[in-house]
């Protein structure tokens, strides 16, 4: 099973350039299918999750055209199938969005429903809910969520929980519904917009995406569009935190900084310096951090996919930190392996309260999930001694060049597979 081997204790320096959103993409690669032309995507990332979507509507029918790393030519005129085979759902929950787009423009979709995940139980009433009131029969069989209707019509649904996944997935399948619908209540993420202004780039009628309140006059037909991907702001933000964490001063290139907001209000916080340019933050932490509290919510509040980031962070800083995490309910799972590095961490329910050490000390440690898994890099990047996380494929499904990105900033770390391969780093770093 590959691991990263790393030696901790250098500070990051340099320049990170950012790739394409992973969440935004997942929406709209499915989002794609609804028009029988040709759609150019661009900026899309290099990532498992992406390019498992991709093979899964390569399964239904769509023809997908990888004209370069980073972009990709989609037509779905001969998409014959409208069922999509468990093992993609089980590789990545994301495949989900395929009902939406499928249920909007043929009125019928058949997918796995996805189960849980290593930060929670993940449901997906929401969605369903949303369907149901465009007018789609919805029903659960041998583990398959099967959609249909004869007429999709508008609808004026309020979604209970604020949920990025149910406002992509009823935006997409009301965007060809007959009629007027509004969704309130809805997630206000970057990637909620970018999806929003994809489909209006093929002829979609969406309205208010980014504000609570998301209104969508539905058309028969979409049409071929070139669209580019906005930057990833939690891989943007975990780049900021890695320099945060290990006293660095780091150029992060090609972000939006509003998208950043939140983040960056963090890293001003805990004593970081953060200059802000055009398409590029650059953080700077001389000294040692200090302690504050964050709660985790919906966008434009602290993202909880920049939780773990933090926690790590907040592991060094002077004082005692509360972290708060109020959107999953299993997301503190890294913290038992950053104890296992020094940190003194307690996690009593939704809540960790960290007391800041001076220093983290080398270890073996696990990657829990996809976010955590980073985070356990960058306290490893500020450890002293050597560190090896396992189950990095965890960080592979979201990070692009995770390691080449790190050591064009100094990192001392490799991607290894072998007992073999971990004596020949330790050689060359001694
Ligand atoms: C998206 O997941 C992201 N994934 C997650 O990022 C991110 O953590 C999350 O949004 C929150 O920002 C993708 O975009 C592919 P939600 P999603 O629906 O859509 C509850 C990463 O690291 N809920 O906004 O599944 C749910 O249990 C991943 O890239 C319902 O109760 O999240 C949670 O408590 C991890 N019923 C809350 O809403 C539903 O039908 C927010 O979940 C749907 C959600």
């Amino acid at each position: 099973m590959e691991q990263y081997i790393i030696r901790g204790g250098n500070p990051l320096v340099g320049e990170v350039e950012i790739g394409g959103a992973k969440n935004a993409a997942l929406g709209i690669l499915a989002a794609a299918i609804m028009t029988d032309d040709t759609v150019l995507i661009e900026n899309l990332p290099d990532v498992r999750d992406i390019n498992v979507l991709l093979e899964a509507m390569e399964s239904i029918g769509v023809k997908v055209d990888r004209i370069s790393r980073h972009a990709a030519l989609l037509n779905s005129e001969h998409v014959g199938e409208v069922s999509v085979e468990y093992e993609y759902i089980k590789k990545i929950r994301a495949s989900y969005y395929l009902i939406g787009a499928l249920l909007g423009k043929y009125k019928k979709a058949e997918v796995p429903l996805p189960g849980g995940c290593n930060i929670g139980s993940r449901p997906i009433d929401l969605h369903l809910k949303g369907f149901k009131a465009l007018g789609a029969k919805v029903s659960i069989r041998n583990g398959f969520i099967i959609a249909q209707a004869d007429h999709l019509h508008g609808s004026h649904i309020f979604l209970d929980t604020v949920s990025v996944g149910a406002t992509i997935n009823i935006m997409m399948a009301a965007s060809m519904a007959d009629g007027y619908t509004i969704i309130e209540n809805c997630a206000r993420e970057p990637h909620v917009v970018d999806v929003a202004n994809f489909l209006n780039s093929m002829g979609a009628n969406i309205k208010g995406a980014g504000t609570d309140v998301i209104r969508i006059r539905g058309v028969q037909k979409l049409h071929k569009t070139e669209y580019s991907i906005i930057p990833d702001q939690i891989e943007a933000g975990t780049f900021m935190f890695a320099a945060a964490a290990t006293k660095g001063d780091v150029m992060v290139k090609n972000v939006i900084p509003k998208h950043l907001e939140a983040t960056t209000a963090k890293l001003l916080e805990i004593g970081c310096e953060v200059e802000e340019f055009d398409s590029a933050v650059r953080v700077v932490a001389s000294k040692r951090l200090h302690s504050t509290n964050v709660k985790t919510l919906p966008y434009p509040g602290y993202p909880t996919d920049m939780q773990p980031q933090i926690g790590v962070t907040l592991a060094l800083a002077q004082g005692t930190s509360i972290v708060t995490e109020s959107i999953f309910e299993n997301r503190f799972k890294y913290m038992d392996e950053l104890a296992r590095m020094g940190a003194v961490v307690r996690v009593e329910g939704n809540t960790a309260i960290i007391t800041g050490v001076e220093k983290l000390s080398a270890a073996r440690v696990c990657a829990p999930d996809l976010r955590a898994g980073a985070a356990l890099v960058i306290a490893a990047l500020a450890a002293e001694g050597v560190s090896t996380v396992d189950d990095i494929i965890y960080i592979q499904r979201g990070y692009e060049c995770f390691e080449e990105k790190l050591r064009g900033l100094g990192a001392e770390i490799e991607r290894i597979n072998s007992e073999k391969e971990a004596q020949k780093f330790l050689l060359r770093i001694v």
